[in-house]
């Protein structure tokens, strides 16, 4: 047994929205409340280990090699290059699979956070970008980096090229506010990807374009307005939506009572909202709220500001 074996580290990763309307896997944002813990620990054994799973039981796999947590640290380890001693993960998930929030991504932040301060820090955050990429790979079968690059660097965030994954990270206006709707059904990454259609007419792509540089435009220029005229998809949302009972009513509803823009989180069948400040922001939950329970489908709720911070150190009482 060496000192190393006592040591042992948590890190949490935050709950994200990808795409935010326009920017199909290429636009993000994290938010606060939500998101995965994991602590790692030396072992006096050999490889990665994940000796447990609270949370979502059952539901994950707990073989390293197909959990995302565990391929985004394996990846990190070969990088690494040095042989070290046996590490265990524990991932405690605070939030839920399937529902368009980052679920996946959060956890191999988290595990790559953790993993590289139980190792002192060889690699910077931003090296430690691909490696998270690396679990999303497996958990969707595209390496998108929207969710994980939101999750490890917080606030807004551009995806230049995804693998190796090159992002850009935006600012984020001050008041801005989410609103978060989960209705509670499952809808997986891989499926929500495969119906989408696989070419674009150039008209709805010259709009998609447009959108994406004049949200990026809104939020260097805290131009609020502009943010809310930009949160607009030509082109996934018309196809994705079909699978979120209420989705056309909630979207109304919500730009009813003021937000800036409205759309669908990630892959579904999470919606988040827009808006400039917390009262108008409980409000649009609250509408959104009505439609699902009109239709009997049960939902949580959440409202954020936008999480600038990101993945981080913390214990796991103070989510
Ligand atoms: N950009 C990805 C998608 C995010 O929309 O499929 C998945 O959460």
């Amino acid at each position: 047994m060496n000192l190393k074996t006592f040591r042992s580290v948590t890190a949490f990763a935050p709950a994200t929205v990808a795409n935010v309307g326009c920017g199909f896997d290429v636009l993000g944002f994290a938010i606060h409340l939500l998101g995965d813990f994991v602590t790692a620990r030396f072992t006096d054994g050999k490889g990665v280990r994940i000796a447990k799973i609270t949370g979502e039981k059952g539901k994950l796999p707990l073989e390293t090699e197909k959990n995302t947590a565990g391929l985004s640290v394996l990846s990190l380890l070969k990088a690494y290059g040095e042989e070290v001693a046996g590490i265990e993960l524990e991932i405690d998930k605070k939030m839920p699979l399937g529902s368009g929030l980052g679920s996946s991504a959060a956890s191999s932040v988290a595990a790559v956070v953790a993993v590289n301060n139980l190792l002192g820090k060889p690699f910077s955050t931003r090296e430690l970008l691909p490696f998270a990429v690396e679990g999303e790979l497996a958990a969707s079968g595209t390496p998108h980096a929207d969710n994980v690059a939101a999750a490890l660097f917080g606030g807004f965030i551009l995806v230049k090229t995804h693998h190796p994954p090159d992002v850009i990270q935006l600012p984020t206006p001050e008041k801005l506010h989410c609103t978060i709707i989960h209705p509670n059904i499952e809808i997986q990454t891989k499926q929500s990807r495969f119906i989408l259609k696989k070419e674009v007419p150039l008209e709805k792509a010259v709009l998609q374009w447009a959108n994406v540089g004049a949200l990026v435009s809104g939020l260097y220029t805290n131009d609020y307005d502009l943010i809310g005229r930009s949160v607009h998809d030509e082109i996934i949302e018309p196809v994705r939506s079909v699978l979120i009972p209420g989705f056309t009513e909630m979207k109304a509803a919500a730009l009813d009572k003021g937000a800036l823009g409205c759309s669908i989180s990630g892959s579904g069948p999470s919606l988040f909202a827009l808006s400039s400040n917390e009262q108008a922001a409980r409000e649009i939950g609250l509408a959104m709220g009505e439609i699902l329970k009109n239709i009997g489908l049960e939902y949580e709720l959440h409202i954020s500001k936008i999480n600038t911070e990101g993945a981080a150190l913390r214990d796991r009482e103070n989510v």
